[in-house]
């Protein structure tokens, strides 16, 4: 099947998945699975932003992005905002694709198997980026303008 309709009826395989859901953590598991699932990538999953430097807050902390539900090998569990590929994505608020990531000054090796990646940011009702989609893939220049494009779509079902 052509990575085209691979998207398509995944598309539609989550909204269903997720609808009447209100749980952000339990949607993230199931988009992360079926996402990994479909297209057999080596790592897929989320991070989220957590920690509130607010004034207001009790206990402040210093937000960063702290891992999610994921399929694939472990991998690190705090990545500080502007590092790496997914601090980047979430400091920019935009997707970063990366074909080469040993070309991405500041990239994370949570696996030396990782070769290409994406990155996709998730935004809350105000905008805000809230969390953001990481796919690692163990071959190169594995994602597009096409992924990108169906990425940003599909975390908007979140
Ligand atoms: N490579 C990512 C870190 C997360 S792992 O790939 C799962 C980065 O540079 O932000």
């Amino acid at each position: 099947m052509e990575k085209t309709e691979k998207y398509r009826l995944l598309e539609r395989q989550v909204a269903a998945l997720v609808e009447g859901e209100t749980d952000t953590i339990a949607k993230m598991a199931n988009l992360a699975a079926a996402l990994h699932e479909t297209f057999g990538f080596w790592w897929t999953g989320f991070y989220r932003v957590v920690g509130s430097d607010a004034e207001l807050v009790e206990v402040p902390s210093p937000r960063e992005l702290v891992l999610g539900p994921f399929q694939g090998p472990v991998a690190c569990m705090h990545i500080p905002y502007g590092k790496g590929v997914c601090g980047t994505a979430w400091k920019r608020n935009e997707t970063v694709v990366v074909p080469d990531v040993e070309e991405f000054p500041g990239h994370i090796a949570c696996s030396s198997a990782s070769k290409s990646e994406i990155v996709v940011p998730v935004h809350g009702a105000g905008g805000e980026v809230v969390a953001v989609l990481d796919i690692d893939s163990d071959r190169l220049a594995t994602f597009d303008d096409e992924d990108r494009v169906w990425l940003e779509r599909i975390v908007t079902l979140l």
